[in-house]
C-alpha cells in the first residue's frame, strides 16, 4: 500500500520536472497525431470545458478548433501556463493553476473535462479520488475525453525499477534527471477500472503507443 506520504512527496517531485522542463517541453513532446486529433473531432467537445493538465496548450488549440462556448485550463506548472498564455490568445480561454490532487470545482459543472498525458501521472492510489473530482466537475450529462501513452509506450522510458509508485527517470536537456509518475495502463484494463468506478467507458489503443477514453457517469 502507497503512503500518502510518498506520494504527496512524488507528485511534488513531478511538479518541479514540469517547472523545469517547461522551456524545452515543445520540442520533445508529440504533437496530436492525426487519429488522436480525429478522436477529438468526433468527440466534438460543446459548451463549457475545462482541460486538466493542459501544459503549454498543444491541446488547448485542438479543443479550440471546436465551437465550444468557454474554456478553463489548469496546470500546477507557472512556467507552463506562461507559455500557454503567450501560444493562446481566444477570449474563450481562462486560465487557473492549481495542484489537481488538492483542485475540487468549487461547484462549477462543465460539459465536458478534457486531459491529454495526464492520466499517466496519476499514482494508482489517487486514482479513485482524481475521477471523483472530475465527476464533481461534469454537468448531469457531461463527458469526459482523455489521450495518453498506453503500455506500449513503456519501452520508451526509463522506469524506476521496485518504486513504491510507479514512475520514470526523465532527463533535461542540462543533463537534471527527474521523476515522474508514469502508469503505462492497458485500455481494457484502464476500462475496467472505469467501469468499475461507475463510468460508462470506453478505452481504446490507438496508433502504436497511445490511448484514447471517453467516459460519462452511468451504466455503459
Ligand atoms: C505530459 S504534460 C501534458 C501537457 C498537455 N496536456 C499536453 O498534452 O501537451 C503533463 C502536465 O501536467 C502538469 N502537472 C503535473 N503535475 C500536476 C499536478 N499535480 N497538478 C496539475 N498539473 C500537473 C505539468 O505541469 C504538465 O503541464
Amino acid at each position: 500500500m502507497q503512503s500518502d506520504q510518498s506520494a504527496d512527496h512524488l507528485i511534488a517531485r513531478q511538479i518541479a520536472y514540469y517547472r523545469a522542463r517547461a522551456p524545452e517541453f515543445e520540442l520533445s513532446h508529440h504533437e496530436p497525431t492525426s487519429e488522436l486529433r480525429s478522436a477529438l473531432d468526433a468527440f466534438a467537445p460543446r459548451g463549457r470545458v475545462l482541460e486538466l493538465a493542459c501544459g503549454t496548450g498543444i491541446w488547448t488549440a485542438e479543443i479550440l478548433r471546436h465551437p465550444i462556448d468557454e474554456l478553463t485550463c489548469i496546470d500546477a506548472a507557472p512556467e507552463m501556463l506562461a507559455i500557454h498564455e503567450e501560444r493562446i490568445s481566444d477570449p474563450r480561454v481562462r486560465r487557473e493553476r492549481h495542484d489537481l490532487f488538492s483542485w475540487g470545482s468549487d461547484g462549477l459543472r462543465y460539459d465536458a473535462v478534457i486531459f491529454a498525458f495526464w492520466l499517466s501521472h496519476v499514482p494508482p492510489a489517487r486514482f479513485a479520488a482524481f475521477w471523483s473530482s472530475v465527476a464533481d466537475a461534469l454537468a448531469d450529462d457531461g463527458r469526459v475525453f482523455f489521450v495518453d501513452d498506453d503500455a506500449r509506450a513503456e519501452i520508451s522510458e526509463e522506469p524506476i525499477p521496485d518504486a513504491e509508485i510507479p514512475a520514470v527517470l526523465r532527463r533535461l536537456d542540462d543533463g537534471s534527471a527527474h521523476v515522474a509518475i508514469k502508469v503505462f495502463h492497458q485500455p481494457t484494463d484502464l476500462q475496467a477500472d472505469l467501469r468499475t468506478l461507475g463510468w460508462a467507458a470506453e478505452v481504446q489503443p490507438a496508433g502504436d503507443r497511445f490511448l484514447v477514453g471517453t467516459a460519462r457517469r452511468g451504466e455503459t
